[in-house]
């Protein structure tokens, strides 16, 4: 049920805000002009696990414009928060950077001041925040993200590795990382009554005013949540973060809208991060290079006050077909904040050490990485058993080899090593159910509204692409509105799944005004059709080493994708790019340091945790094949948020090896850890 004939969709349509944008009068969620606002602070504490003994914020509230300092002993209770939402409920602390208490001040100056008079002591207690294989308190969670079996297994993987003509038993290790989005999470909270009020940086509106109200314990219809623009996610504003609840807080408590901003150096323990990961995987091929055994065993992390099993050996699940497989994931509850989502969570880890892996077996062998692949693409899904939808894995790896002019080998040119990698890339293709509201008004245009969010995708301006398409009328008659919770149940900007989830409500309600009626209220439904539906890709990467310095440069990244229609090939590009680039990140720069006598991350700012900048990335490009797939939602479209980044870091550590017969298991691989080895 596709929409045909297509006018606006898959045209490369400029971002509809990208001039307000520009010109600065996009208004961010710290940027609305809301008259007696009071500007919020966070005092966070500086040890990882014990009790504050006394907390005095009296000397703080003494200074000029100082409006009150609440901390766990005047914040009001809230029975129903959890976890990490539990803000200044009591007097334990679970991870250094928690806030302790919250300053409220006139000016943003008079808080920050403030925030160093607050005077606290703590009864420490020894804390652990060290990830390790063995580590005392490993557990195996009852499920994994989202709600996925913990442990499978299928055959007996020994037995296929023992009859296995060429197999590898290897661990790869990645680190803890880091959103970073260029905007800083931040909110401004007002009440009225018992009605709260959020502008917010957030990935999801109406998720949003769902866990806020539950955490205040107020109907969901009396917290609303405005995002107009958001300045990046990548996930870590997919939940809302302890801020959240410490600025609501506050407004209540001086009867004032407050506005906060987290610091960057607080985002490193109050906004989320990717968990760090220990990964051995043992496979096994026959003569033929047909696998025999597939094992991924995950060691990684959660916090003593919340659970978050990332999914990462859920991927190995469906990827390739074998008759003996087994994943595994086990967790350590350690002093540290809770990990969150970060860009493609699960398949992100979890594709680097199995395409790693896929790598080294290929080398066993004696193929070609892209053959072994190739060999052990399944017919239907392992796990499920289900038809995919549409699978075009091995159409990505084919014609993006030839576009990239794959020659593996390895080649040096003076002082430089070359060489080239790749990587098979996936993620699932959802739809989640989603309402949207469509009126056609007096004038001829049309006003769609949608709970949708637009985190810097091009999400508003596609969905109004989608919007016009239905209603077969130019682009320029629809009023798009979106990031409000008002405007109904939708999901988050998450997943790879919003455009999928709001589009077809969008579709939906467009397509009873073209029944006749003046307006429509839709809400879209949970497909549960017997079918594996995912996107697929393939990065191939150039690297180049220098012998001397051990310094790797990317001169080429190539990311040939399959993922339904493209709907905007503008935007499009800039997802794919923009994932891939976060994958060159995490291959050869991103790490979230921890120092384990302070029990938290040192490089807890953009000068010393890198990420890629415009002279990291030289020519990088993506393209697709043509795939509509009609099964996910009616545009035939699949996400593609998250699959630039997933295989992004196996290519290029892959190259590296290629270029330097060096394997690296450990991310990032920086100079230090490369130029011993080529030493040698
Ligand atoms: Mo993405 S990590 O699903 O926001």
């Amino acid at each position: 049920m596709s929409i045909a004939p297509t006018r606006v969709l898959g045209t490369p349509v400029d971002r509809l805000e990208g001039r307000d944008k520009v010109e600065g009068r996009a208004t961010y969620a710290y940027e609305h002009d809301i008259e007696n606002v009071a500007y919020g602070t966070l005092v966070v504490s500086t040890v990882a696990k014990g009790r504050i003994r006394s907390i005095d914020g009296r000397e703080a509230l003494a200074e000029d414009g100082v409006l009150a300092v609440l901390t766990w002993e005047q914040a009001p209770k809230l029975p129903k928060a959890e976890g990490e939402l539990a803000v200044l409920q009591s007097d334990r602390v679970a991870y250094r950077g928690q806030i302790v208490a919250v300053i409220v001040a006139e000016s943003y100056e008079a808080a920050r001041r403030a925030e160093r008079l607050v005077r606290v002591e703590y009864g420490v207690e020894e804390h652990d925040v060290e990830l390790r294989a063995d580590h005392p308190t490993l557990y195996k969670p009852d499920k994994v993200n989202p709600q996925f079996p913990t442990d499978t297994e299928e055959g007996d993987v020994e037995r296929g590795l023992r009859e296995a003509v060429h197999s590898i038993d290897l661990t790869y290790t990645t680190p803890g990382y880091h959103n970073n989005a260029m905007e800083p999470h931040a909110t401004l909270a007002f009440w009225e009554g018992e009605a709260l009020t959020l502008y917010d940086s957030t990935q999801g509106a109406y998720a949003y005013s769902e866990t806020i109200a539950q955490t205040f314990d107020l109907p969901r219809e009396r917290v609303r949540v405005i995002a107009r623009h958001v300045g990046g996610g990548f996930g870590s504003k997919g939940t809302p973060r302890p801020h959240v609840i410490a600025t609501a807080i506050a407004a209540r408590h001086v009867e004032r809208p407050v506005k906060l901003a987290v610091t960057r150096q607080q985002m490193f323990a109050l906004t989320g991060y990717r968990t760090p990961t220990i990964q051995r995987l043992q496979l096994g091929c026959d003569a033929e290079g047909r696998l025999t055994a597939i094992a991924h065993d995950v060691v990684e992390q959660t916090s003593t006050i919340d659970e978050f099993a990332e999914q990462t050996a859920v991927v190995t699940r469906m990827l390739y077909a074998a008759p003996n497989r087994r994943t595994t994931h086990r967790l350590a509850r350690l002093d540290v904040p809770t990990p969150s989502w970060m860009r493609a969570p699960g398949e992100c880890p979890g594709m680097y050490a199995l395409e790693s892996a896929m790598d080294e077996l290929a080398r066993e062998a004696g193929l070609d990485p892209i053959e072994l692949r190739v060999r052990n693409d399944p017919a239907i899904d392992p796990e499920s058993g289900h038809p995919f939808s549409t699978r075009n894995l091995v159409a990505c790896l084919r014609e993006g080899a030839e576009r990239f002019g794959w020659r593996p080998g390895g080649r040096r040119e003076g002082r430089t090593l070359v060489g080239m990698g790749v990587a098979s890339s996936t993620y699932p293709a959802r739809k989640r159910p989603s309402k949207a509201h469509a009126r056609r008004n007096a004038d001829g245009t049309f006003t769609v509204q949608v709970g949708a969010v637009d985190i810097g995708t091009g999400a508003r301006t596609v969905l109004a692409q989608i919007a016009a398409d239905t209603l077969e009328v130019p682009l320029e008659r629809v009023h798009i509105e979106i990031g409000d919770s008002d405007f109904g149940n939708a999901p988050v900007a998450g997943g790879s799944a919003g455009t999928s989830s709001w589009g077809a409500a969008v579709v939906q309600a467009c397509r009873v005004l073209l029944t006749g009626a003046d307006e429509a209220r839709v809400e879209t439904e949970q497909s549960d059709e017997p079918l594996a539906k995912h996107a697929f890709g393939a990065q191939f990467v150039e690297v180049r080493v220098d012998v001397d310095t051990a310094e790797i440069r990317v001169p080429r990244v190539f990311g040939m994708f399959a993922c339904g229609r493209i709907l905007n090939p503008k935007t499009a590009r800039s997802q794919f790019i923009g994932g891939m680039t976060m994958g060159i990140g995490m291959a050869l720069l991103e790490q979230s340091r921890v120092d384990p006598r302070f029990g938290d991350v040192v490089n807890h700012d953009l000068a010393q945790y890198h990420v890629p900048v415009n002279a990291d990335i030289a020519d990088i490009e993506a393209d697709w094949i043509d795939e509509d797939d009609p099964h996910v939602n009616p545009m035939g479209a699949k996400g593609i948020g998250e699959i630039g980044i997933v295989g992004t870091a196996a290519a290029v550590a892959n190259a590296v090896h290629d270029a330097t017969g060096v394997r690296i298991r450990d991310l990032p691989i920086t100079s230090e850890r490369l130029l011993p080895e080529l030493r040698k």
